[in-house]
């Protein structure tokens, strides 16, 4: 369970844009000034553009952090459904963020099984190089995971009732919506992670909502129930898709 669960409920989209931002940049500052480096890992939908394109707005040590991908649609890179796209319109492209520190998902393989084994091993060494002297872990702690949740309660690309929920050996693996292939964290690579930040906004959220805080519900078929990390849980939204939330859930 979560060692520290918070839910802040914001007027609108562009006051959870603006809160989602401010505690991205705080906890990738404070990564920096206690380990010299912050990893985030992005997540893909609507929601998140506007707060890529304030990020790209911030004065940040851009040499010292490290983007990666909670999930990534298998698709080229130049697609219209690329998350890497979006990120790099949004804010890739209007920060000095050197190449190496940019680590999307691997699309290109004919198998979406093979790419994820081999983004797995690159993230492996990635975690092993850079945090040699960290204590050995079976999983690498992120500084921040942003997600978003679908109105399905899916997050990342773990859908309701498949196979990527109960996959808990790896780091990585391929999920899929409507037969459509899609690398996805795991939910163990999601709740290593040290905070993550779900932020979402509009009705269309509500009923997905009501069932992810529902003293009881199934957490194969509203998965987003299934991240109880170890650090932080921050769930910033707006007014109206909080009417979804059930009686008398403690905000924090
Ligand atoms: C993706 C996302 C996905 C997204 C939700 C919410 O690749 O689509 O990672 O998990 O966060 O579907 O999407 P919206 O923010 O557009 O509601």
């Amino acid at each position: 369970m979560s060692t520290a669960r918070t839910i802040e409920i914001l007027p609108d989209l562009a006051e959870v844009v603006t809160r989602s931002r401010d505690l991205i940049v705080e906890r990738l500052q404070q990564a920096i000034a206690e380990r010299g480096i912050a990893t985030i890992a992005l997540s893909g939908g609507s929601t998140p553009k506007p707060l890529y394109e304030q990020l790209a707005t911030e004065s940040l040590p851009w040499e010292q952090i490290h983007l990666f991908w909670g999930d990534e649609r298998y698709v080229p890179y130049d697609h219209p459904d690329s998350n890497y796209r979006m990120v790099k319109q949004a804010w890739i492209d209007r920060v000095p963020l050197p190449s190496e520190n940019i680590h999307p998902m691997p699309t290109q393989l004919a198998d979406p099984v093979d790419a994820a084994i081999q983004h797995e091993a690159d993230l492996r060494i990635f975690f092993k190089t850079r945090f040699a002297n960290a204590k050995p872990a079976e999983w690498p702690a992120l500084d921040v995971i942003l997600l978003g949740m679908g109105d399905d309660a899916h997050t990342a690309s773990l859908f309701p009732g498949t196979t990527a929920l109960q996959v808990h050996d790896r780091w990585i693996t391929v999920g899929e919506k409507s037969g459509q292939p899609r690398l996805t964290f795991t939910v163990p690579m999601i709740n290593a992670a040290r905070s993550v930040i779900f932020m979402l906004a509009g009705a269309n959220k509500q009923a997905a909502l009501q069932q992810v805080f529902a003293a009881q519900a199934d957490d194969l078929m509203y998965p987003s129930r299934l991240i109880q990390p170890q650090g932080e849980l921050w769930w910033v939204m707006d007014q109206a898709a909080a009417v979804g939330l059930p009686e008398g859930i403690s905000l924090t």
